[in-house]
């Protein structure tokens, strides 16, 4: 039986797609065997490769001048990527907004002069600064544009005059972007656009001969630029998967209808939220994520008591970032607004029978 879950991420994939999977999982499309057993050069994976880079191409608006690959370690690789490709003994200027963004100011410390801009740790991460002044001679600038765990976004993405770097592992394809407003943006595929595995990593293509002699090849983005993703054996399952979330996110009608749902479902949980003086969530109003929503009862014993009783409801992997204790509630694309609706309808029942 399928339930609502909530998770961070890893997280819930739209039905459809796992459908799919199934009847493609003994034989895809007649070869006899699934994505799993195939060799990466074959013309079905090149196939599905290269489906999976103009799907998102389209969805994404991603113009010409910016490459597309598909890498693996996750994110977190790309904390130590961004600074070995785009400079190393240079400068750059990092905006601290949690605890992702954070790790990513560490590893980037250990290459250069790399200063913190602006962070918002001195309210708990519970806003995003703006009108940030970045130094004038950087590399580039690094910001995390929706915060996981803390659940927070920018509403507008910063100028300077360096490229601004994006992590946008939960919130890429959650609504619709300026592709120009970045000169890189990556992200770990397992809340929007399929499972864990595969970092899609997306470069601007005067950005992409930077590397230093001392980036380990398999970091270098030029290498898989040069390659098509397929400079090594590539994690073809995940980017299958992906390819077909891709396709359902299309056929839903693109980000303009995965944007005003998203919107919709977000609206529904603080609405409740706010209109109850039983729950609480502490991100300033204007930053607060559409993905990734926090909130808390009255008290720590409470909180546990939800968890556990929304999960016996099919109301599952609620509870939040050791970090932040409480609830989370990860409402990416593929979660429904009928989960939403349900959640929301727990949560008013849960109020009236503990306060
Ligand atoms: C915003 C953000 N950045 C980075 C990461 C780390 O990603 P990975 O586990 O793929 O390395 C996560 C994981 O949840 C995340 O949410």
């Amino acid at each position: 039986m399928r339930v609502f879950n909530f998770a961070a991420g890893p997280s819930v994939l739209p039905e459809e797609v796992l459908k799919q999977a199934q009847a493609d999982l003994l034989d895809y499309k007649g070869c006899g065997f699934s994505v799993m057993e195939m060799s990466h050069r074959s013309k079905p994976y090149m196939e599905i490769s290269l489906e999976a880079e103009n799907l998102l191409r389209e969805l994404l608006n991603i113009p010409q001048n910016y490459d597309v690959i598909f890498v693996q370690g996750g994110a977190s690789t790309q904390f130590e990527a961004v600074p070995l490709n785009l400079h190393v003994f240079g400068k750059a200027d990092y905006v601290v907004t949690g605890n992702f963004a954070e790790k990513a100011y560490k590893e980037a410390c250990k290459y250069g002069d790399i200063s913190i801009a602006a962070s918002s740790k001195d309210k708990n991460f519970t806003y995003i600064p703006e009108n940030i002044s970045f130094r004038s001679d950087i590399d580039y600038v690094h910001i995390t544009t929706n915060n996981t765990i803390f659940g927070s976004r920018y509403r507008e993405i910063p100028k300077a005059n360096a490229p601004i770097v994006a992590d946008m592992s939960s919130n890429i394809l959650s609504e619709k972007i300026n592709i120009e407003d970045f000169g890189v943006i990556y992200a770990g595929a397992q809340k929007n656009l399929g499972p864990a595995g595969v970092t899609v990593v997306i470069v601007r293509n005067d950005l992409t001969d930077k590397a230093d002699k001392l980036c380990p090849t398999m970091l270098k983005w030029s290498t898989q630029i040069k390659e098509k993703s397929l400079y090594n054996t590539p994690p073809c399952w995940s980017i299958y998967i992906m390819s077909l979330v891709l396709k359902w996110v299309k056929n839903l009608g693109g980000l303009d209808y995965i944007q005003k749902v998203n919107e919709e479902k977000a609206q529904l949980l603080y609405d409740c939220i706010d209109n109850s003086d039983f729950y609480t969530n502490n991100i300033e109003k204007r930053y607060r994520s559409i993905m990734n929503i926090p909130f808390v009862t009255p008290s720590a014993e409470l909180d546990e008591k939800f968890v556990s009783e929304a999960s016996a409801q099919g109301l599952k992997q609620l509870k939040g970032h050791r970090l932040v204790g409480g609830m989370r509630a990860s409402i990416y694309n593929a979660m429904t607004v009928d989960g939403v609706i349900k959640l929301v309808e727990f949560m008013k029942q849960f109020e009236l029978n503990n306060k």
